[in-house]
């Protein structure tokens, strides 16, 4: 548990100058804009702060393995290995930070003993800090988590977002089409991370979305030690250890989680 803790610990001092980062950039609008892919945007304020966790994590725990989407997006994990496994997202949210919108964040996951152990997501135009531990609890600055009770489909917001890969829309719309045609409506923030924290918030009901381990990892716990069901609506990949594994992601209230996984699947 102290070492957990510790880890917790380091992890927030991370995020909170990742987010320094973020918000320095931004003042200056000093970075650079890069694509990945057609539609896939990296800025260097991404590898920065890449560069920056991946060291600082490598120097503190020089036996911990890293999972970060800038340098390491490739790595095995194997369920069974129990080395520490910090899983990073330098920024979440690469669209919304280069466009000057708020919904931004940096998420730092960690797993080990084949579960998620903890997760910080600091989100700096927002002032918000959130955090949780296996067993423990989620937290926005200090006020512990609760998801919402909604247990009414017609009543319900859902968070989602669209791939970066157009190929995938096709399968996608009329699950989006079923969503707004059952539920209360639809919110796309723009950041995976952020969405997960709104629905442990209580202040969105449920997410779903196809994404990778390091949108999820820190943003799954969350939820989850708030008291949502974390699932998945389809059948996953073996890419990933399932608590690390982003696809098909469902997470939402209790009660929500089947009538949503039905109208998903
Ligand atoms: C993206 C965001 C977005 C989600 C995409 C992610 P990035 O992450 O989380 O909300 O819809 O699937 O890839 O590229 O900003 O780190
Ligand atoms: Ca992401
Ligand atoms: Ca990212």
């Amino acid at each position: 548990m102290t070492t957990l803790n510790e880890y917790l610990d380091f992890a927030k001092t991370l995020a909170k100058q990742a987010g320094l980062m973020m918000l320095e950039a931004r003042k200056s609008s000093s970075f650079e804009r890069n694509y990945k892919s057609d539609h896939e945007l990296v800025t260097s304020v991404d590898l920065a702060i890449d560069q920056y966790l991946c060291s600082e994590l490598a120097s503190r725990y020089p036996k911990h393995k890293i999972f970060s989407e800038e340098s390491t997006p490739d790595l095995l994990v194997d369920k069974a290995n129990s080395a520490p496994v910090w899983v990073l997202d330098p920024i979440d949210g690469t669209v919304n930070f280069a466009h000057g919108l708020p919904h931004v964040a940096v998420s730092i996951g960690l797993f080990f003993d084949g579960k998620r152990q903890l997760g910080v997501i600091e989100a700096p135009f927002l002032q918000q800090t959130y955090w949780a531990v296996a067993g423990q609890g989620a937290y926005c600055n200090g006020e512990r988590l609760s998801v919402s009770q909604q247990d009414v489909l017609r009543n319900s917001v859902v968070a989602t977002g669209f791939p970066y890969q157009k190929a995938a829309l096709g399968s996608l719309i009329p699950k989006v089409t079923r969503i707004l045609e059952n539920c209360q409506d639809i919110r796309r923030n723009g950041s995976a991370a952020l969405d997960l924290c709104a629905v442990a918030h209580g202040l969105m009901d449920a997410y779903f979305e196809s994404v990778k381990p390091w949108d999820m990892a820190a943003g799954a716990i969350i939820a989850e030690e708030a008291g949502a069901t974390v699932g998945h609506f389809s059948e996953i990949r073996a890419e990933w250890p399932e608590p690390l594994n982003g696809d098909c992601l469902l997470v939402s209230t209790p009660k929500l989680y089947e009538p949503l996984r039905l109208l998903l699947k």
